[in-house]
């Protein structure tokens, strides 16, 4: 199966990285495309470097690994993204990154679904640090959890067995409009890891 990353900064990178171990076909949608296939070289098989637009053409499930700032922009470069998965990694962070720029009433999640309304946006992956991608998606042993929000329940569950392929622990929590609690999740995450000094080798999980 063949999936689109744009972006390949540490988040993408990552993706790209895990997601072509797994057996995925990667393609990774750059502006700067002589850049990033400097960049792809040095992380894995079955991975190539387009445009935006030639990437997000050539599958049917995008990971959006850019900046919440810049989504817009994104999506504009990735043209007609009618019934596309898009898988929204983003975060809306402050500049310090200690904060959200949006929340309580609406997400990046559901922000980004208005702008392209035709696709099919889940948030997921959002709360794992990026440096979990390279050091395998496991911490002492336990594989570390994906959340996964989203209105359409194909798209939901296509995602879910991307990161179960991937060695996640992907857990369902329903409709995209719980991005509203899967962004704060992520923000304390970074608090926890940034602000309290715990390092990015940490992630949130659920006990029952
Ligand atoms: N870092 C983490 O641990 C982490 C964890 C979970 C979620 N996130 C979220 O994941 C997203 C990416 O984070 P990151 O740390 O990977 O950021 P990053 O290292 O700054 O990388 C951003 C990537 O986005 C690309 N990009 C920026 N604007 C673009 C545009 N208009 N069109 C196309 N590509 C564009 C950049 O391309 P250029 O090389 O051309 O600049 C770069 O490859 C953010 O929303 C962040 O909140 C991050």
């Amino acid at each position: 199966m063949r999936i689109a990353v744009i972006g390949s900064g540490n988040v993408g990178s990552g993706l790209a990285t895990v997601l072509s171990k797994a057996g995925f076909e990667v393609i990774i949608g750059a502006r700067d495309v002589a850049k990033t296939t400097d960049i792809a070289k040095g992380l894995g098989p079955n991975i190539s470097v387009a445009t935006v637009k030639e990437a997000a053409d050539k599958v049917r499930i995008l990971f959006l690994a850019v900046p919440y700032a810049e989504a817009a922009s994104a999506l504009v470069q990735a043209g007609d993204l009618k019934d596309k998965v898009i898988v929204d990694v983003t975060n809306p962070l402050r500049p310090d990154s200690m904060g959200l720029t949006l929340g309580h009433t609406t997400s990046a999640a559901e922000e980004i679904q208005k702008r392209v309304p035709g696709a099919r946006v889940v948030k997921a992956f959002n709360t794992v640090f990026a440096q979990i991608y390279t050091a395998g998606p496991r911490i002492h042993g336990t594989a570390v959890p994906v959340f996964i929000a989203g209105d359409d329940e194909a798209a939901t569950r296509e995602v879910d067995r991307i990161a179960a392929a991937a060695g996640f622990a992907p857990i369902i929590v329903g409709a995209l409009e719980l991005a509203r609690y899967l962004e704060p999740l992520a923000g304390l995450n970074i608090v926890l890891g940034y602000g309290r000094g715990w390092g990015t080798a940490i992630a949130p999980m659920w006990l029952k």
